[in-house]
């Protein structure tokens, strides 16, 4: 069986001490594809360097609305410096990206000025996007309808948020799943993942956090996206493979630079 994290975070400073073993571990618990995602320009940097020594993983870049400076003096600056990073040939997308109203509602501006910039960098590239978004349903499908992606991409982590996951299906998004999924208390889980037809679903882990049941609560690696795999196989009454083989698939023809070898 192939599996793949379409969004985990090995460039987060909690593998700087082990990282290679928890590489070398991940590999041999059959993780096919890896996709690093950054989220400043430090963390793709970091998640470039990553990429360029493991065959295995990819990387995007990009500033998350949480990463987003406190105002848009340097953004052309920020903006120059990003370019310079997604033309790098193991950028596949240009993300974690978006709105995120739950730590931040002050500066909904410069959050969306940055996502919007983003997009158009993506579109610049030919470049789908990884989209990070938290109590920001709204304004994030208001942006994507004015400033159309033309490879589309994926909600990373997606909420599970009837309204969001309907529009975003309509838009041609994909739906990535993580951890969240296998949660005890998220009582629509199995209600959303049955809303998207499993060739529009995708898998990860957002790793080093949120590690899904039966992990919960240690450190998260990619290792760990079987169980989300296994939990959507569960809601969906199919089988493991069913669900690894598509969604494999699935991140495969969205994210047109990753070798099938
Ligand atoms: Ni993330």
């Amino acid at each position: 069986m192939k599996f793949i994290d379409a969004h985990s975070h090995y460039n987060d400073e909690q593998f700087d001490d082990d990282l290679d073993e928890v590489i070398k571990r991940t590999k041999n618990e059959g993780i096919t594809k890896i996709i690093c995602a950054g989220y400043d320009i430090h963390s793709s940097k970091k998640s470039i360097e990553i990429s360029s020594k493991y065959d295995f993983i990819y990387s995007t870049c990009g500033i998350s609305p949480n990463d987003v400076p406190e105002n848009l003096e340097n953004i052309d600056e920020l903006m120059k410096e990003l370019e310079t990073l997604a033309i790098n040939k193991k950028i596949i997308a240009i993300g974690e990206i978006g709105l995120d109203y739950h730590w931040n509602t002050e500066n909904k501006e410069i959050q969306k000025e940055f996502f919007i910039r983003q997009i158009e960098l993506a579109n610049k590239y030919d470049l789908p996007i990884q989209i990070h978004t938290r109590e920001a349903v709204m304004d994030t499908i208001q942006i994507l309808k004015e400033h159309p992606v033309k490879r589309k991409g994926m909600f990373h982590c997606c909420p599970l948020n009837r309204e969001l996951v309907k529009e975003a299906l309509k838009l041609g998004f994909y739906i990535s799943f993580a951890g969240t999924v296998t949660f005890k208390n998220s009582k629509n889980a199995e209600e959303i993942v049955n809303m998207v037809p499993l060739n529009r679903i995708i898998t990860e882990t957002d790793s080093p956090y949120l590690a899904p049941e039966p992990k919960r609560g240690t450190r998260n690696e990619c290792m760990n996206v079987k169980h989300i795999v296994q939990k959507i196989a569960d809601f969906k009454n199919i089988s493991i493979e069913e669900v690894a083989e598509q969604t494999y698939n699935n991140v495969l023809d969205l994210f047109g630079k990753i070798s099938n070898k």
